[in-house]
């Protein structure tokens, strides 16, 4: 039988950690044969309601699930962890600007990347769900120089989810028929969802997406729209944020880096940018990538028309912004 990983989820009292600690101690994310301890950070207040979580995870019977370690210390949470979920943040408050926001977490990720440097296991995959995801994956990078850039992800497979859904709905195929759906840029509302390199399994082959869907307008505009504002929704209709469905996709991520993705198909992740497409280079930045091995590379050669780079260049543009003002908190 094969050793037990660590692994760590930050938040882990918060309302996403709900669905994911359970998708992860039942063995969807790292396999049905792999034993896990479960790292728990959450911040001191939230220790008593994270007890209950703990007790929950115990009567789960779960038989991967070896031990469970629950605390309030970045140092216990990190150590020796193969891979992170860096799930908790500063929620977005009532009159509270987008810069408080940033200004908060960006703190927040520079105290969790140093701890990740001294005290995680060197090859260790790091996935950032807490927002803003895309500038604080490249803080916490920063402040942890022994880890390879690599390692460090942003989610926007929640997006590509909700775009690949969007696009089985109007075709009218399982969700599972639709592939290579790619979310550029930011996870906000300036991302990109681009279904130009999508394909859709329907009557024995993959045709083309565009070809599926037949209607160029409703995939430039009503498409782009919903996927970009289907968080707003969500928060609208259940006045609490996507909770279950970022779960989903934060395991769908780890479990394709840790696997890898089949011949031929992609996923988008947020990674440190090479500058490919013309994004602006060292801002983390989603692109479809490939992995193999426990390695993603950047899918090369996709033609892009002049709408992507259109829409490319604004979500490059704000990620530069927020890059700008994270560092301007920090160095203050
Ligand atoms: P939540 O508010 O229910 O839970 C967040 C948890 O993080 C709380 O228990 C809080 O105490 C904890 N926390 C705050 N500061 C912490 C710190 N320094 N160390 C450890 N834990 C800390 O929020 P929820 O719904 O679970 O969402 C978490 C984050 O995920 C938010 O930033 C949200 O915006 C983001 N999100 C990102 C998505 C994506 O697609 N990338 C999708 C959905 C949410």
């Amino acid at each position: 039988e094969s050793e037990p990983i660590r692994v760590v989820v930050t938040g882990a009292a918060g309302q996403i950690a709900y669905s994911l600690l359970y998708m992860i101690a039942k063995g969807d994310v790292f396999g049905s044969e792999q034993p896990l301890i479960l790292h728990l950070l959450d911040i001191p207040p939230m220790m008593g309601v994270l007890e209950g979580v703990v007790m929950e995870l115990s009567d789960c019977a779960l038989p991967l699930l070896r031990s469970v370690v629950p605390t309030d210390d970045p140092v216990v949470a990190f150590k020796d962890v193969a891979a992170a979920f860096l799930v908790g943040a500063m929620p977005r408050k009532q009159g509270m600007e987008r810069k408080d926001l940033l200004s908060a977490n960006v703190k927040i990720f520079k105290v969790q990347g140093e701890a990740l440097d001294k005290h995680a296991k060197k090859d260790v995959k790091v996935l950032v769900v807490g927002n803003p995801a895309n500038t604080n994956a490249l803080i916490c990078s920063r402040y942890a120089p022994s880890i390879p850039k690599e390692n460090f992800t942003a989610m926007t497979r929640l997006d590509q989810n909700r775009a690949q859904a969007q696009i089985a709905a109007k075709v009218n195929v399982p969700v599972a028929s639709v592939s290579n759906v790619i979310i550029w840029g930011n996870h906000s509302s300036t991302q990109f969802p681009d279904a130009s390199h999508g394909t859709v399994h329907m009557a024995g082959k993959d045709i083309p997406a565009r070809d599926a869907v037949g209607d160029d307008v409703w995939l430039r505009t009503a498409f782009v729209e919903t996927v970009q504002k289907r968080g707003a929704a969500v928060i609208n209709a259940r006045k609490m944020s996507s909770a279950m469905s970022a779960a989903k996709a934060a395991g769908d991520h780890m479990r394709d880096w840790f696997n890898g993705t089949p011949p031929g198909k992609f996923v988008s992740m947020g990674v440190i940018s090479d500058g490919s497409y013309g994004a602006p280079k060292d801002v983390v930045f989603s692109f479809p990538v490939s992995i193999k091995n426990g390695k993603w590379e950047i899918v090369q050669g996709l033609v892009t028309d002049d709408f992507a780079k259109e829409l490319l260049d604004v979500t490059g543009k704000e990620l530069l912004e927020e890059r700008a003002e994270a560092i301007a908190v920090i160095e203050a």
